[in-house]
């Protein structure tokens, strides 16, 4: 259902490059499935396929169920890995512009800090029916906090205190974050649990990206039987280059050996764009820290060999390239004969779409190729919610395995505390007030 073609690597990869490392990535392969690696503490997305019980996945069912009957839309407000998993599913399985029948619109709040889209959101929302799932494992980060608060203001002014609630669901992790502390002192009735031992960036198979996507009609059963495969695949399969995720994992680690420090991804289908933003979030927090990492970049294809294919083919050579395509679209549509052919488009007469995106691809590739950048392709078989399982979990496999190559962990995200140091000293947080001098001493010499 998932197929990994590396033939274009060649001749910049050899078939002894993967010997010589194979000792190394079985070793970084039996470390993690023994949970004796660095991050263990965070391994809890390994497992999420076939640890849910039945009774958690109704839960999830129950609560997306009344949050899908309640109003015709859902405000899912998250930032990180606590919205790019469910929006990049949604985006994946369904029509951008049309929520299935009987399911509501999808909108995100809270994954930036725009206040032009914020006021624009709730002056829609002003006079729209509406309810709120809020997601958030720390319960701490404020770009959620805000969009919540502004939510709730809003909110309060057009539905009754219990009313409110009822259209309210937060999904945070159990113990002492504010979030949790909020939903537990203001009696919030629907809440559930973020695991604990899964980080933001690998929640998309917990509650967190299922619930969006069963509020969506998606089956979830489906997407974690998917993701179960894959799961049994990267385990069991110890041959580098029989399993996927290790076949993935040592070819972009051999490539960065080599000099290679950006992965492009190339996404050969609109459906596809959330799943590479999901993506690079994923490899660049997981593999960017104690000065290594290769740089994730992605690009919407064809639209961007209209701008970034000029440097893919001939600018610095310092990046390879993965595609990820759908390989079966269910669509038949064909470009037909015209009488007079003034566009001069007769030559595809007769093609389907899909096939001349498919002849797009093959013509990047090749050419990319050419180009001096080794590249793959990752095929994804079709469209559907037990692939995406299967893929979710292939990228998560792989990113572990390449992260312990790098001799990092990937589970931990250190660098991402700094630039929030210098922004809540700036914005008076309490307990940040002991940086608030230094902050502004070193921004008076930068700026003056
Ligand atoms: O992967 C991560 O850890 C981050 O992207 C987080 O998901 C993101 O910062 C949001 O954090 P939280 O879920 O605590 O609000």
């Amino acid at each position: 259902m998932i197929t990994l073609n590396t033939k274009l690597l060649s001749p910049f990869l050899r078939p002894g490059d993967y010997t010589l490392v194979a000792p190394r990535v079985r070793l970084v392969h039996q470390q993690l499935l023994a949970r004796k690696c660095k991050g263990n503490d965070l391994l809890g997305w390994l497992d999420l396929p076939v640890c849910q019980s039945n009774t958690e996945i109704e839960k999830i069912r129950t609560a997306a169920g009344h949050l899908a009957a309640k109003a015709p839309y859902l405000v899912i407000v998250g930032i990180g890995g606590s919205y790019l998993g469910g929006c990049s599913a949604i985006e994946f399985l369904q029509p951008e512009w049309q929520p299935p029948k009987g399911r509501p619109a999808i909108l995100f709040f809270g994954h930036h800090l725009s206040s032009a889209y914020s006021a624009e959101l709730l002056n829609f929302l002003q006079d729209q029916d509406y309810c709120v799932c809020v997601i958030s494992k720390s319960g701490s980060t404020v770009e959620t906090g805000i969009a919540f608060r502004l939510l709730r203001q809003q909110m309060a002014k057009k539905y009754s205190a219990k009313e409110m609630r009822d259209r309210v669901l937060i999904i945070t992790e159990p113990g002492v974050g504010s979030l949790r502390r909020f939903a537990e002192t203001e009696r919030y009735p629907h809440l559930l649990d973020h695991p604990k031992d899964v980080g933001g960036r690998f929640s998309v198979l917990s509650t967190v990206g299922l619930l969006p996507m069963a509020v969506s009609g998606i089956d979830i059963h489906e997407v974690l039987q998917g993701a179960t495969a894959m799961r049994s695949l990267c385990m069991k399969q110890p041959d580098v280059e029989e399993n996927i995720g290790l076949h993935y994992a040592a070819s972009r680690y051999l490539l960065y050996r080599k000099g290679r420090f950006v992965e492009n991804l190339s996404l050969f289908d609109s459906s596809l764009q959330m799943i590479g933003e999901w993506w690079r979030q994923l490899f660049g927090e997981s593999e960017g820290k104690n000065g290594k990492g290769i740089f994730p970049s992605t690009t919407m294809m064809t639209t961007d060999l209209h701008s970034m294919g000029q440097y893919l083919q001939q600018g610095r050579r310092i990046l390879f390239e993965t595609f990820l395509r759908v390989q079966n679209q269910p669509d038949r549509l064909v470009v037909e004969k015209s009488q007079k052919d003034a566009d001069k488009l007769n030559y595809l007469a007769g093609n389907r779409m899909d096939r001349i995106n498919r002849t797009a691809w093959e013509a990047t590739a090749l050419a990319h190729h050419e180009g001096g950048v080794p590249n793959m392709t990752v095929a994804v078989k079709q469209r559907s919610p037990a692939c995406l399982g299967r893929l979710f979990y292939l990228f998560e496999f792989s990113v572990a395995i390449s992260g312990l190559l790098l001799r990092v962990n990937p589970f931990d995200q250190p660098g991402v505390q700094e630039y929030k140091n210098n922004m809540f000293a700036m914005l008076g947080d309490p307990q940040y007030a002991h940086l608030k001098a230094q902050v502004k001493k070193k921004l008076k010499k930068l700026h003056g």
